[in-house]
């Protein structure tokens, strides 16, 4: 199908009346004709691992920020429906400027990218001329044009270790993120003081009693975690990561401290073995409230009407591309050098 056949009017002209269908239908008929139309749009369907499960399990790809942008960067579809939050979807146009790229809903933030708007970190890095600023993905575009590099936690380690080693290093907006590359590194950073409110709901006490419950069970934490939690975890990493640590471990039960969501993709991957959720102090409340804005009923309505869509300024898209695309060719560099 070529990209003027799939303009935005002859799609909502020709799916008029079925969207007040759709939300009264069950979600099996429903995850149905989301694939029907996504043949119809030669769409591709990118979803994290965060997302409900019955988002997870109508995607083409699910993943964690490094393989998402990944997979935006390779995709011939013509339209990229993003089921994440808006920083993703965003990196998915940047990448793509020509293409449609639609997120369920448009409101889907992150509390790292509110934390750091780019006119704050335009007079942080006019206070040093040397700063060689790398971005922890999520963030807004804006921000992603003003740095040098971006990463993913699943990349964060390899990306500050090719850094000039004559530049001094800002990282943001990932406080916690950016002190475990330190650690990892050894490599002095300045950071930005942001933070994943979900991520820092985990407690030292309460992943110490968590342990205590079940002493034989490996603790998998993410780098987003405070380092209280980070020093009793058996492996720091991002979600991606988590999938691969979980298959191989030979332990029967884990203990999972990061966004709810990615225990539907562990149990899926990994049948027949117990994940056990990270308890936090205060309430049960590790699910992203970003992150489940997204229904099943949004992703059918977001095809229908490819609406609402991601835009962009094209100066914001030319800055931001570079310091994507240096990250993609270093993650690239580095998985050819380890496999050769
Ligand atoms: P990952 O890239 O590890 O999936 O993390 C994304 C994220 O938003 C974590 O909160
Ligand atoms: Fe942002 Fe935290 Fe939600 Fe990830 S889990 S999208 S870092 S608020």
């Amino acid at each position: 199908m070529s990209t003027t056949a799939v303009g935005p009017q002859i799609v909502g002209a020709e799916l008029k009346g079925v969207r007040s269908v759709a939300t009264s239908m069950p979600l099996d008929a429903l995850s149905r004709e989301i694939l029907e139309l996504k043949k119809r749009l030669n769409a591709v369907i990118l979803a994290h691992n965060y997302q409900v499960p019955e988002i997870q399990d109508i995607a083409d790809y699910v993943g964690d920020s490094l393989g998402l942008s990944q997979q935006a960067a390779k995709t011939s579809a013509e339209v990229i429906v993003f089921c994440g939050v808006h920083f993703m979807a965003e990196t998915a146009k940047i990448l793509n400027p020509n293409k449609i790229v639609v997120l369920p809903d448009l409101d889907a933030g992150c509390s790292l990218e509110e934390s750091c708007p780019a006119p704050k970190l335009k007079a942080l890095q006019a206070t040093n001329s040397n700063f060689w600023t790398i971005a922890y993905i999520n963030c807004s575009a804006e921000v992603k044009a003003l740095c040098d590099v971006i990463c993913t936690s699943g990349n964060a380690v390899k990306i500050v270790k090719a850094a000039p080693p004559d530049r001094d290093l800002l990282f943001v907006p990932d406080e916690n993120l950016g002190a475990w590359v330190m650690e990892q590194t050894g490599r002095p950073m300045t950071l930005w003081k942001g933070n994943c409110y979900v991520h820092v709901e985990w407690t030292h006490a309460a992943i110490t009693r968590i342990r205590r419950d079940y002493p034989a069970a490996p603790v998998v934490a993410h780098p987003e975690c405070t380092k209280a939690v980070r020093m009793l975890a058996d492996e720091v990493c991002s979600t991606e990561k988590m999938v691969m640590y979980c298959k191989q471990s030979p332990a029967p039960a884990i203990i999972i401290a990061t966004e709810a969501g990615m225990l539907h993709r562990l149990k899926k991957e990994c049948p027949g073995k117990i994940f056990i959720p990270a308890p936090t102090d205060r309430c049960a409340c590790n699910e992203c409230r970003y992150m489940k804005m997204n229904t099943l009923e949004k992703v059918y309505d977001c095809m229908a009407n490819l609406a609402p869509q991601v835009t962009l300024s094209p100066e914001i898209i030319q800055r931001a591309r570079l310091p994507i695309e240096r990250m993609l060719e270093i993650s690239v560099r580095d998985t050819l050098a380890n496999a050769g």
